[in-house]
């Protein structure tokens, strides 16, 4: 089953705690929240004081992405704001492991999300260590773009890396996701899509989200 993590950028930032009641209410499997820092990426978002007031709207887990220059500072701030999954990027700084150790310490699922031009094996002597990657199927940054289908092809190459280590992850994509690119992604091998535009392109958001689950089979 394809699990759907919509990406609350989309949504209307005036309303979030509602937003993501709705999201809940629309059959979403995670909630995806896109952190951005206007410096490891040009745009800004969601602080961990947001995290925090939007966590009693829903028990769905928060799938927290970190788009962010030294993302070792927000760590620890993000896990008491509720976040359940933690990731960071590879491209973020030189000390992946001590980072991925960090998120751990805290007790959460730890993630590593790869831009489109990072190749696949530098994660090949990690992999061991960490709960899933971030496949990022456009650069980060905006929702709404459309999706660099030559980034798919390294979903393989990481699932590789896992089952050599004999280790269970879970792989997720995370850029123009929809009706028509979703099939693609899974057949890929991605387990959890993340889908900003495609979910919120109108109110009915259990139709959409319904459509992603649907599309291609
Ligand atoms: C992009 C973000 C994505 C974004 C996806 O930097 O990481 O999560 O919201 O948006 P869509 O699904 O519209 O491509
Ligand atoms: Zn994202």
């Amino acid at each position: 089953m394809r699990m759907i993590a919509p990406s609350i950028l989309s949504a209307d930032f005036s309303r979030l705690g509602e937003e993501i009641r709705a999201l809940d209410q629309a059959g979403a499997d995670l909630i995806h929240i896109d952190v951005m820092d206007g410096h490891f990426v040009p745009n800004l978002t969601i602080g961990p004081g947001v995290v925090k007031d939007l966590r009693p709207h829903t028990k769905l887990l928060f799938d927290v992405h970190l788009m962010i220059s030294e993302p070792e500072r927000y760590i620890e701030a993000f896990a008491g704001a509720g976040a359940d999954i933690i990731t960071v990027h590879q491209e973020s700084g030189a000390h992946l492991h001590r980072l991925i150790q960090m998120i751990k310490a805290q007790e959460l699922k730890a993630g590593i999300s790869l831009n489109p031009a990072t190749p696949a094996a530098l994660l090949e002597d990690i992999i061991g260590e960490i709960d899933l990657v971030l496949i990022m199927t456009v650069n980060p940054g905006f929702g709404g773009q459309t999706m660099i289908p030559a980034a798919l092809k390294k979903i393989n190459r990481v699932r590789e890396f896992a089952k050599a280590d004999e280790h269970p992850l879970l792989i997720e994509v995370d850029g123009g996701i929809k009706v028509e690119t979703i099939a693609a992604a899974e057949a890929a091998g991605a387990d959890i899509f993340v889908a900003g535009s495609a979910v919120f392109k109108s109110n009915d958001y259990a139709a959409n989200i319904q459509a992603l689950k649907k599309a291609g089979h």
